[in-house]
């Protein structure tokens, strides 16, 4: 059995062995940097797990996950944009180093890497390999938008923030895990089931992003503390606060979004939301989709130990990074 870290591994090699030209330098140097960064590098793991469970060719696998954590980082440096983001993983992100153009090019240029190192996979698998990454990929933008306009609405409800995140963060994850069951000749009610494991674990990933973007620690999130209330995000935090809130509260909650002392915004929220005890709430959510999530694994029809799926979805849910 491998391990996240064993996996993390792999994928880093074979980051380093994808040979970028080193000109024009502004266009391939902010992704060399963005993609030495590191991550936890989860979306090309879980396409490795579903590999190992459907025995998959592992030549294939890698070039699959590679192109999953590839699009995944080309979303990062885009996102960072959208959300006006100065950090991640502890270093400045692309656009605030070079500048916006430069971080649109360098995301257009991972974009496309993806395409090119999944058509390599064998020809056999392509139809239905791309099939479920294209539209993977255009959902992403689906959330992505939705996520958006959201900044700008205050009736934003819990059923429209789940669709918001399965869309924007959920989906690749049922993709990373789709794409390595394809890859062993999985049959369709398996490829639904483990898409699916993919998707409610994401739900309940995406919550606890929200939750860490505000109370977790700054160095080991590695982002702007509270980024999302400086921005008006709406995320089940915000969600939830607004419908446990007193008239007065939710005048105060109101007053915020308009703040322009951005550590009195965070702090007040903060404080607001620990008197209303959205947080607890938020975990409830969260072991709801994990639940959810298990319950799609046990229906899988291969009989191998799926011991490291379990380790990786506790290893997700309880991390503070
Ligand atoms: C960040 O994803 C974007 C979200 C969907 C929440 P990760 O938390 O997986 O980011 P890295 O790759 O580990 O930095
Ligand atoms: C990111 O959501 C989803 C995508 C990148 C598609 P967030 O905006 O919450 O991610 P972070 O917090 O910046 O990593
Ligand atoms: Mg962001
Ligand atoms: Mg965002
Ligand atoms: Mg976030």
């Amino acid at each position: 059995m491998m391990f996240l870290k064993d996996y993390s591994e792999i994928i880093d090699q074979e980051i380093r062995k994808i040979d970028f030209p080193n000109q024009p330098a502004n266009l391939y140097d902010p992704l060399r940097y963005f993609l030495q960064l590191g991550g936890k590098r989860i979306r090309p793991a879980l396409t490795f797990l579903a590999g190992e469970l459907f025995e998959s060719n592992f030549e294939d696998l890698k070039k699959a996950a590679t192109a999953v954590e590839l699009f995944h980082n080309f979303t990062l440096i885009h996102d960072d944009i959208m959300d006006n983001a100065p950090l991640r993983r502890n270093q400045a992100t692309v656009h605030e180093r070079w500048n916006s153009n430069i971080a649109i090019l360098a995301g257009d240029v991972l974009f496309v890497k993806a395409y090119e190192l999944l058509g390599n996979c064998d020809p056999k698998y392509l139809s239905d390999l791309l099939s479920v990454y294209s539209k993977t990929a255009r959902e992403v933008c689906e959330g992505q938008q939705m996520d958006m306009d959201f900044e700008n609405r205050r009736d934003v409800s819990e059923n429209e923030y789940i669709e918001m995140i399965r869309l924007k963060t959920s989906v690749l994850l049922g993709c990373a895990l789709e794409m390595g069951a394809i890859l062993g000749n999985a049959n369709s009610e398996d490829r639904l089931n483990i898409y699916n494991f993919g998707v409610h674990l994401g739900i309940a990933f995406q919550i606890q992003d929200d939750i860490l973007d505000l109370f977790g620690t700054p160095e080991k999130v590695g982002k702007q503390p509270g980024g999302d209330v400086i921005s008006n995000k709406k995320t089940l935090l915000s969600i939830l606060a607004k419908t446990l809130a007193s008239d007065q509260e939710l005048e105060q909650l109101y007053a915020l979004e308009t703040e322009t002392n951005t550590k009195l915004k965070v702090d007040s929220t903060i404080s607001l939301y620990n008197k209303l005890g959205v947080r607890e709430s938020c975990a409830l959510k969260i072991n709801e989709n994990y639940q959810t999530a298990l319950s799609s694994l046990q229906l899988l029809t291969t009989s191998k130990n799926k011991k490291s799926f379990y380790n990786l979805a506790e290893y997700l849910l309880e991390r503070d990074f």
